[in-house]
């Protein structure tokens, strides 16, 4: 008989990459977790023969009916869809900053996946989507970046379960590909008057940041996750690049010729990327500079362990369309 895997987060970037590996596995069936059940990516997995159901990261009892019965679960959690959501400024204590807000709420559904994860008897594997403990591995420097601390702690409640014990691994996702391309940011490449493309975001544009083609790659590393031992910490990064070279290689890729990058300062990002968007972004590669994306945890290993082959930036850039910023 085939077995389950039930997705969470399968209308966005992960959740759609473990479902499209998966859905290339006969062996496998899939169930996949959406609030909406009618949005267009809800009815696009529906027409793919993924069976939808409805659940929450807010809801336990909705994630158990949607649990029963898996033999794996990938579990994702959203910082960005709190942090984005209007009525967080509502729910927020009127003294709370809105991060410190985002970091309790992801951290309580993180809480809550795993709760209704250690309920499911039959479970083989939980895998959740992590980020590095900043404040542990920066030995206190980086104490405020709210979206890794989230998944970090969530972690450590996750490994203390006793319902997950020998059945948990986590899958760290670099930065994506699309992140300064596709987002709508204002460090999205701009054209000039010259005819060239420059771009502008955190610190100097000739050191090395993590990427990934996550809506690609993503699935296999989860894959490769569940099928190996328990405990498993996998950062499925894809190719270290400069901002320099990451906007040569873009530039090269669409025909167009390369303008330059400008370099931010700290304040100089959060001006441009405000509310706190800007101090997450910075931090994060501020972080991952000083002491490596993962922390530089010895118990990460990296996708080449499991002969997984990763996009680079280059084959990206080739099949994605840009017309939105060209
Ligand atoms: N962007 C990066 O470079 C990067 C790098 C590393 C890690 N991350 C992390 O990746 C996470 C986001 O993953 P993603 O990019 O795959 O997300 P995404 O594409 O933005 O999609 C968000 C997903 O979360 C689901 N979701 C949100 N709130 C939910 C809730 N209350 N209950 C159930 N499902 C909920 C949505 O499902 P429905 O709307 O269908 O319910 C949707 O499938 C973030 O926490 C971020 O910190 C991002």
């Amino acid at each position: 008989m085939s077995k389950l895997i039930v997705i969470t987060g399968i209308t966005g970037v992960q959740g759609s990459s473990v479902a499209d590996t998966y859905l290339q596995s006969p062996d496998w069936r899939i169930r996949g977790v959406s609030r909406n059940l009618s949005s267009a990516a809800a009815l696009e997995w529906t027409s793919k023969g993924v069976e939808m159901v409805k659940g929450d990261l807010d809801d336990i009892e909705s994630l158990k009916r949607a649990f029963s019965d898996a033999d794996v679960i990938f579990g994702v959690t959203d910082f960005w869809t709190i942090f984005m959501d209007p009525k967080s400024q509502e729910k927020k204590r009127p003294d709370q900053q809105i991060l410190q807000y985002c970091y309790e709420t992801e951290l309580q559904q993180a809480k809550t996946l795993a709760d209704a994860a250690a309920s499911v008897p039959g479970l083989s594997r939980f895998i959740f989507s992590s980020m590095a403990d900043a404040n542990k591995w920066s030995k206190g420097k980086f104490q405020q970046l709210y979206h890794m601390d989230s998944k970090a702690q969530a972690v450590y409640y996750m490994q203390s379960l006793p319902g997950l014990r020998g059945k948990f691994s986590q899958v760290q996702a670099p930065i994506y590909f699309q992140l300064p391309l596709l987002w709508g940011l204002p460090i999205t490449p701009k054209k000039q008057d010259d005819g060239t493309y420059r771009m502008k975001s955190i610190g100097p544009g000739n050191k090395r940041i993590p990427f990934g083609f996550v809506r690609k790659d993503f699935g296999p590393c989860v894959k490769a996750a569940a099928e190996a031992e328990p405990n498993l910490n996998l950062f499925a990064i894809g190719q270290y690049l400069t901002w320099e070279e990451y906007l040569q290689t873009w530039c090269k890729s669409q025909g167009v010729p390369y303008g330059g990058y400008d370099e931010l300062s700290y304040d100089g990002l959060c001006e441009v990327l405000p509310g706190g968007l800007g101090h997450e972004f910075a931090q994060n590669v501020l972080f991952a500079w000083e002491f490596g994306y993962d922390g530089s945890d010895p118990s990460v290993v990296l996708p080449d362990k499991f002969g997984l082959k990763m996009t680079p930036f280059e084959e990206y850039c080739k099949v994605t369309d840009f017309k939105s910023i060209l």
